[in-house]
């Protein structure tokens, strides 16, 4: 197998940091990979089942069907299981608006939230298979809504709220979506963001939108299309009180949830019911050791797959309370955060890189202010965290008392794949490493040619077995699935991240491989934000590359040649800046502008990424010690030096 688990040594770090002989975690491991059918089943009798399957594993290349045969229900399993035990009087959400308005649901209240709810949509006539698009705040509405679909078998397709109109109408077009669940606004540092008229917006261009229904937040009036939007409160009294849960196949899709990737469309991930509820109730479990008395705190926003599984799916399933807080993480003040941890004695907290620097350059006086010592255990996702961010963190805010678990995973993954596993047994921690692949996933770094590298080496990290919760498909697009991820490494998944092992086994993350971005922590492909910059009509050609930013981890630089006759002016450079917040939403905003006389290409016409890369970050041309395949040294270095120059004459423009 080629697995050394590290060594046994109990170090003489601070408790948070020390961890015992990672014995357990081996043989667990090493079991889930010798006899994975047998691993999983063991692991999918923990959720409540209608019926149990035929076959654990369908394996079809590139195709893996888990449960097969099996019957369940996501909102049953997240929902109507706790109603049944001492937990339907036990919290299972904490909603904290903006302005400082809270609500506390029930186990019990959810039940008949989420019933309620699906009576609506069945009274609009949605059926099993149906699409939903969700475009919402994080208002307690957003998830109910997701677990009401999949109560009656409606898979939902969540649109981060902070898209734009066409970032929507992309996403319901491609799914067919017949209705669109809105509100008539969301807060947003105080302000109020028009989301029912964005979504009117977005509808025009969506033939297949019958119906829009619209939660009342703001109280602000907002048009209303005669026939057909709906307020949800109309709709609300005369739903019934109850919804029988569908008994759906596993392999019945849950959702799709849409993202960025080397194609100039964002791709439609979908994921399963049962290998997706197995492989997430499971992880939670080892990752953050999360129980029903957990108080979990997830920071992220429903509309990434980090908000699915990690705020809604996982957690509930658990029958944990989960928080939900709607609004900046900084506002009114900076230390919001640690006021609503303290408030409601958060035990488990997620969040991102980029969220521990900025509050790092806030100031620790910030968290020392509150009482964290609800805290046991602190995560982190969506881009790899520098060591300082790390021990800040750790300090900081797990006051050197909690571990942390860095996680890696992906919206196709749909769960954890990396990370450590203190819910099955600490391990020494490594601050900037993932540590291991968590049991059932068979990860590995290669080089391009698919050897095992040795340790030390970066290369391709690819998964080397399927997991349950791996995605089913591309919605509408299987080319481009088998394409994306069983194309490069064939058998393999590939990941698209550079990874490294070092000596003693863990797994350190390297950054992406292809032309994705993490802005932030948002996925966001360099095609998309091209493809929005040369709809302006004085533009020639863009490319974008990435540069280091010391809170974001990543900026956005774009490179833009204009058509003839036109000169760079600051008022073309606003124009282009604005172009992708409207085509794709604020998260796309571009940090530079360059215009330059022509970009560096391939002979075969590829545009040299890595030397665009290379101008932004302000490294040297010795620093592109790989080049393109297909270009010379010196043609790297002559395109390189042209850049550099208009780079350095056309800052401050
Ligand atoms: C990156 C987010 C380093 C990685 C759940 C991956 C990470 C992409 C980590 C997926 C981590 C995620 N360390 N890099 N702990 N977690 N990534 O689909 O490049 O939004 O491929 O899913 O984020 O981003 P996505």
């Amino acid at each position: 197998m080629g697995y050394d688990y590290g060594s046994d040594r109990v170090s003489s770090l601070p408790t948070g940091l020390r961890m015992w002989p990672s014995k357990r975690y081996a043989e667990m491991h090493l079991r889930s990979l010798q006899n994975p059918e047998g691993f999983w089943a063991e692991e999918a009798r923990k959720l409540d089942w209608y019926k149990t399957w035929d076959h654990i594993l369908d394996w079809k290349p590139p195709y893996a069907r888990w449960f097969v045969g099996g019957r369940l229900n996501a909102c049953h399993q997240c929902v109507d299981r706790h109603v049944k035990t001492w937990r339907r009087s036990k919290v299972a959400i904490y909603w904290e608006g903006e302005a400082g308005e809270t609500r506390v649901l029930s186990y019990s209240t959810l039940f008949r939230e989420v019933n309620r709810f699906a009576s609506v949509l069945k009274q609009l006539g949605v059926r099993k298979g149906d699409r939903i698009a969700l475009y919402l705040p994080m208002v307690p509405e957003l998830p109910i809504f997701m677990l009401a679909c999949a109560r009656i078998g409606a898979i939902h397709t969540v649109i981060f709220s902070g898209f734009s109109a066409q970032a929507i109408a992309d996403r319901v077009n491609d799914t067919q979506a017949r209705i669109i669940i809105t509100a008539d606004g969301g807060y947003r540092r105080g302000n109020i963001v028009a989301l029912k008229e964005i979504t009117d917006e977005a509808a025009k261009l969506c033939p297949s939108v019958e119906k829009v229904i619209v939660i009342k937040r703001t109280g602000e009036p907002v048009p209303m299309a005669a026939g057909r939007d709906w307020w949800l409160s109309s709709l609300l009294d005369k739903s019934e009180m109850l919804v029988k849960p569908e008994a759906v196949e596993s392999t019945h899709p849950l959702y799709v949830l849409y993202t960025s990737g080397t194609t100039g469309k964002p791709k439609g991930v979908v994921h399963g019911t049962g290998g997706y509820l197995v492989f997430n109730h499971s992880v939670y479990e080892w990752a953050f050791n999360i129980r029903e008395e957990s108080v979990y705190w997830c920071t992220a926003d429903v509309g990434w797959v980090t908000g699915h599984s990690s705020i809604v799916y996982a957690p509930l399933s658990h029958g944990a309370a989960i928080v939900l807080y709607e609004g900046a993480p900084d506002y009114p003040t900076v230390d919001r955060w640690w006021d609503i941890i303290e408030k409601y004695g958060v035990t488990i907290f997620y969040t991102s890189p980029t969220a521990v620097r900025m509050f790092m350059r806030y100031g620790e006086e910030w968290p020392l202010k509150h009482d964290l010592s609800s805290l046991e255990l602190l995560g982190s996702v969506g881009e790899p965290i520098n060591p300082e961010a790390w021990q800040w963190y750790y300090k900081h805010i797990g006051g050197e008392r909690c571990p942390i678990v860095d996680t890696w995973w992906q919206t196709e993954t749909g769960g954890i794949m990396l990370s450590p596993a203190p819910g099955i047994e600490p391990i020494l921690l490594k601050p900037g490493s993932v540590t291991f692949p968590l049991p059932g996933v068979d990860a590995t770094v290669v080089d391009a040619e698919g050897n095992e590298n040795p340790p030390g080496q970066r290369g391709f990290l690819i998964i080397r077995k399927p997991w349950p919760g791996m995605l089913l498909d591309i919605y509408g697009a299987p080319e481009l699935y088998r394409e994306s991820y069983w194309s490069r490494f064939p058998g393999s998944y590939y990941t698209g991240d550079f990874a490294m092992r070092d000596e003693d086994g863990y797994f350190w993350l390297l950054g992406r491989t292809d032309e994705v971005l993490k802005v932030a922590g948002h996925r966001i492909g360099t095609v998309e934000l091209e493809d929005a910059v040369v709809s302006h009509p004085a533009v020639a050609e863009a490319a974008v590359a990435s540069k280091p930013d010391a809170v974001k981890g990543e900026s956005i630089v774009f490179f833009v040649t204009l058509k003839a006759g036109v000169s760079p002016s600051s008022s073309l450079k606003k124009e282009i800046v604005e172009l992708p917040r409207r085509v794709i939403g604020a998260i796309a905003t571009p940090d530079e502008v360059y215009f330059v006389q022509s970009l560096p290409k391939t002979r075969s016409g590829k545009i040299m990424r890595r030397v665009l890369k290379a101008v932004a970050s302000g490294q040297s041309v010795g620093d592109l010690t790989t080049l393109e395949d297909e270009a010379s040294v010196e043609d790297v270095k002559k395109a390189y030096q042209s850049l550099r120059k208009v780079s350095d004459t056309s800052k401050g423009n």
